[in-house]
């Protein structure tokens, strides 16, 4: 146990993964504008494109709750190589999170291996505003 909440969430929900075929277990965490927090697991299918990540379950269940703002984001895979997002998360983060929105990467220890802005990750990205949305 770590003593953020986020950290734990993410650790405690990776042991849930679905992952028979990649056998990667990931979790992810995330705190909504108010401060909710949602948790997310990869989720695979036998039909391998089926599968969903971690992030977009997270970042579904935040929407279904009506959450519309990713205010902080950790994501625990596992090991001591960070598990930064695929590209279609980063691009499903990008939806609802800010430039400077705050992305840790940690091992099931809690340790913290990496932190990046969502910026750093996905730059010069294209977003709701480039289609006229707030
Ligand atoms: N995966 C995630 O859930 N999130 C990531 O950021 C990277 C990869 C999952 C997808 C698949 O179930 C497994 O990890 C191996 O790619």
């Amino acid at each position: 146990m770590s003593d953020d909440t986020l950290i734990d969430a993410a650790i405690a929900v990776r042991t849930r993964a679905y992952a028979p075929y990649s056998r990667f277990l990931v979790g992810a965490a995330l705190h909504d504008a108010d401060g909710h927090l949602f948790i997310g697991c990869n989720t695979e299918n036998a039909a391998y494109p089926e599968g969903i990540c971690a992030e977009g379950g997270a970042i579904s269940a935040m929407v279904a709750a009506g959450g519309r703002r990713i205010a902080d984001l950790v994501i625990c895979g596992g090991g001591d190589r960070p598990c930064a997002p695929c590209g279609g998360c980063r691009q499903k983060i990008r939806e609802f999170g800010a430039p400077g929105l705050r992305i840790r990467m940690v091992n099931p220890s809690g340790d913290v291996l990496l932190v990046r802005t969502l910026a750093e990750l996905l730059p010069d990205a294209f977003g709701p505003e480039d289609l006229g949305a707030a």
